[in-house]
């Protein structure tokens, strides 16, 4: 599965490594507001892509996966919307919200 991880802070980098030892994700891109913290996550785990814009990582990756590990506010619907809409042609799929306002959020592109 083609995944992408936005927000590359503490628990976003925590998720790039762990999803590139796992056999049935690929992490295709990363994004961050601060593009050298995505380009430095991008160089040590070798991660294809790093975008500073996650809409423009939507539209050019088209992720099966999104794994949101942004601060609570910007990972509301309203903040990162577009990672609710779906990504892979004739997949519908709004992201999934994990429960618990502090926590980061991982949404599927597919709604699995
Ligand atoms: N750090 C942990 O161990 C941990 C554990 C569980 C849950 N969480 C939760 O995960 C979330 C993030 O925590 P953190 O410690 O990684 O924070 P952090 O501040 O270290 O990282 C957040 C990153 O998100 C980026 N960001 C913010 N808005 C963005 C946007 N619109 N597009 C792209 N990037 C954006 C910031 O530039 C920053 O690099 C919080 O809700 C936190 O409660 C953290």
């Amino acid at each position: 599965m083609r995944v992408a991880v936005v927000g590359i802070g503490g628990i976003g980098r925590i998720h790039v490594e762990y999803l590139g030892r796992a056999k049935e994700a690929q992490v295709v891109a990363v994004a961050d507001l601060d593009q050298a913290k995505a380009s430095k996550v991008q160089a040590e785990y070798k991660v294809p892509k790093a975008y500073v814009d996650y809409r423009e990582m939507m539209d050019k990756e088209k992720p099966e996966a999104v794994f949101i590990c942004t601060p609570p506010a910007t990972a509301s619907p309203a903040g990162l919307g577009r990672c609710r809409q779906p990504a892979v042609p004739g997949r519908a799929a709004p992201a999934r919200p994990r429960p618990g306002p502090s926590r980061g959020r991982v949404g599927h592109a597919d709604g699995s």
